[in-house]
């Protein structure tokens, strides 16, 4: 199988890329999958159903999320509703007050079958569940159900956490792919485990949105926040419209991984 994955769609800039870019790259890369992470989808904080329409119509299988997954409060209303957007699964877990949706999904197109995890870091981040304990619960058990392709959006600030956990599940899931930072680096490759399979890993697959900006932000806003130390009204930008991500590929049979390669794309 072949599975676009896109790094946080930033705002309306960022929900234009996807109607701009994903039907071709999905008929031109033959792809199986596409997933976004979509915690930046409306007004750059949170995600609602009007946003989330824009990610499926553009081909988007199903959206990941991180920390600002709960900007918008109706979120709760599309989890109970609609299995095609996930959280992070690693919230603590709690019977009186449930957390709302769930920490990932399983995917299937003809003999195609993917599971999806979304885990979040806790380096300068909140203080989650280990998304290593978690995210290793999870794991054993999609391989106990033999579901053998396995893909994690690890959504994180700090490279370290990023690299540790995919070195820890190196061999047994498919890809390890960071979210977060808006920024893509150029780190992707396939680890190995001592078996010989293999996982593709990048820390980061960048921001789908706008790039005349700070991560997404107008730039002023975000040069007086610094130069002030005042809080600004977050605001996105809508100039230099980009498309960043990852395509990988990976065999339907092991779950090995084939090969990653990142995509960039940009409107104007
Ligand atoms: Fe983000
Ligand atoms: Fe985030």
């Amino acid at each position: 199988m072949r599975v676009l994955f896109l790094g946080d769609v930033v705002a309306h800039a960022g929900r234009s890329a996807l109607r701009a870019f994903v039907p071709d790259l999905i008929r031109s890369e033959n792809l199986t999958f596409v997933i976004a992470n979509g915690e930046n989808a409306v007004n750059g904080k949170g995600i609602d159903e009007k946003g989330a329409q824009d990610f499926f119509e553009a081909g988007v299988d199903l959206i990941t999320s991180g920390n600002h997954i709960w900007d918008k409060k109706e979120v709760a209303d599309f989890f109970a509703k609609d299995r095609r957007l996930i959280r992070p699964a690693n919230y603590p877990h709690c019977e009186e007050f449930p957390t709302p949706g769930e920490g990932f999904a399983v995917l299937e197109k003809g003999k195609s079958k993917l599971a999806v995890l979304n885990l979040m870091g806790r380096v300068h981040m909140d203080a989650l569940d280990c998304p290593f304990a978690v995210g290793n619960d999870l794991i054993t058990r999609f391989l106990a159900e033999d579901i053998r392709c396995i893909f994690v959006d690890f959504h994180a600030e700090a490279s370290s956490e990023k690299q540790a956990f995919a070195h820890y599940v190196a061999g047994r899931v498919s890809a390890v792919v960071g979210t977060h930072t808006h920024v893509q680096t150029a780190d992707e490759r396939l680890l190995q485990d001592d078996t010989g399979a293999k996982t593709a890993y990048i820390t980061d697959a960048g921001m789908t949105g706008p790039y005349d900006s700070v991560i997404g932000m107008v730039k002023e806003k975000s040069i007086k926040r610094f130069l002030t130390k005042t809080p600004q009204r977050y605001e996105p930008a809508d100039k230099q419209i980009g498309l960043h991500g990852v395509i990988v590929e990976i065999d339907d049979e092991t779950g090995d991984a084939i090969s990653i390669r990142r995509v960039q794309k940009f409107l104007n």
